[in-house]
């Protein structure tokens, strides 16, 4: 990874950890590494049933574990220099609105999967940014979770853990995600994107050419997804199947309507239910083009799925903002772009663009200085490989 800040890389980062961790605990820790994600196209459709297409990206939160020997999780994070302390003998954990809800409900998902989890000192860093719709939640859930299932000397399949971490933030955080962002930081393939059904969880690995290199424009506005405007939206496709199901009544979720559907009972739905519906139907379809588009090389198509995926996001699911349309409105028509539109959930946070790798050097630096003149904000500029999943690391990477 490439980065515009002065962080530790990756390749510092663990040693870094281990080294605090030993000062802090007086222990050796193991470490585990879980990458954030950057989606190519399917946004919003995963809590539908739909498609999703991300890629794990090289930005990365480590957790470095060692086992205690009482109930005692204790846990210190590097980024924010602040310690929390978690009991889990506790008979009715709750959520306290703080960071650690993540440990912890990681850590209650986990027993409530049977797993005995042991008491633990754990330290944190990351350097996936956070609110930036990189997935720094599912990075985090998705490296302690591992962390405690190591020092607990238990395994799970990698499907159980994606699937626990999104119910730590589903059920303790109370943030209603989808399984995109934890199943990609536990299905991360090098050099790959994953075309995800999310019904099925069957996934296809599909080669990202050499040629094409992803590049990740942070807007530098924070979004939340805790909060209302993400549970609205996934409330509003609820309703909108609960009307089409009256037409419809096999459906399950927005993944089984077609557009012909949706068309036909147009007249049946409030409009605002009519336009959201219409947003998740129409990316289903955008996601297997640009599959299967990016598969023959027919870059026109790939390009032209994710500006309507963009358009239909900004005026359907209206979860873009004015600094994500100057972004990709900044992208459009520049040398060696292949397609541009925002990733992730939405409300800020970064665009990601498909570029041709040649010109990728002279893509930073214009997008750089032309977003700073259009808005005033200095945005951040990330190129990444498409990485690998949850692993060990050692100390030395
Ligand atoms: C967030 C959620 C995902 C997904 C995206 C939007 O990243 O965590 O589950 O819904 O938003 O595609």
């Amino acid at each position: 990874m490439q980065n515009t800040t002065g962080q530790p890389t990756t390749a510092e980062a663990p040693l870094r950890l281990a080294q605090s961790f030993s000062a802090r605990f007086a222990s050796a820790p193991r470490i585990f590494r879980a990458p954030g994600r950057v989606n190519l196209i399917g946004e919003h459709t995963d809590y539908n049933d739909g498609f999703v297409f991300p890629a794990a990206i090289d930005l990365y939160t480590w957790a470095a574990v060692s086992p205690r020997n009482d109930s005692k999780l204790r846990v210190y994070s590097e980024n924010l220099d602040e310690s929390s302390e978690i009991d889990l003998s506790e008979a009715a954990p709750r959520p306290r609105d703080h960071w650690s809800d993540y440990v912890h409900g990681v850590a209650v998902m986990l027993q409530k999967a049977g797993v005995t989890v042991r008491g633990v000192d754990m330290a944190l860093y990351s350097d996936v940014p956070s609110g930036a719709g990189l997935s720094s939640s599912a990075a985090l859930e998705v490296s302690v979770a591992s962390a405690l299932l190591g020092a607990s000397a238990r395994t799970l399949p990698l499907a159980e853990v994606a699937k626990l971490c999104q119910r730590a933030e589903n059920e303790f955080v109370g943030a209603r995600v989808g399984i995109m962002d934890q199943f990609a930081s536990c299905f991360g393939s090098g050099h790959h994107a994953i075309l995800l059904d999310c019904r099925s969880l069957e996934y296809k690995l599909r080669r990202l050419p050499d040629s094409i290199s992803m590049v990740i424009c942070n807007t530098m506005v924070k979004h939340g997804h805790s909060g209302g405007e993400y549970n609205d939206r996934r409330e509003q496709c609820e309703e909108g199947v609960r009307l089409l199901k009256q037409y419809f009544p096999s459906i399950r979720a927005l993944r089984d309507v077609t557009p012909a559907q949706l068309e036909s009972h147009r007249g049946n739905l409030p409009e605002l239910i009519y336009r959201r519906c219409r947003h998740v139907v129409t990316e289903n379809g955008r996601v297997l083009r640009t599959a299967e588009a990016l598969g023959k090389g027919d870059l026109e198509s790939v390009g032209a799925s994710m500006a309507e995926s963009h358009s239909s996001m900004k005026n359907d699911y209206e979860i873009s903002c004015r600094e994500l349309d100057i972004m990709v409105d900044l992208a459009n028509g520049r040398d060696g772009l292949i397609g541009s539109r925002m990733t992730g959930g939405g409300f800020g946070g970064c665009t990601i663009n498909l570029v041709r790798t040649a010109s990728v050097g002279q893509f930073k630096v214009e997008m750089h200085s032309a977003y700073q003149q259009a808005t005033g904000i200095l945005p951040e500029v990330y190129v990444s490989n498409a990485g690998a999943g949850v692993t060990e690391v050692s100390a030395n990477g």
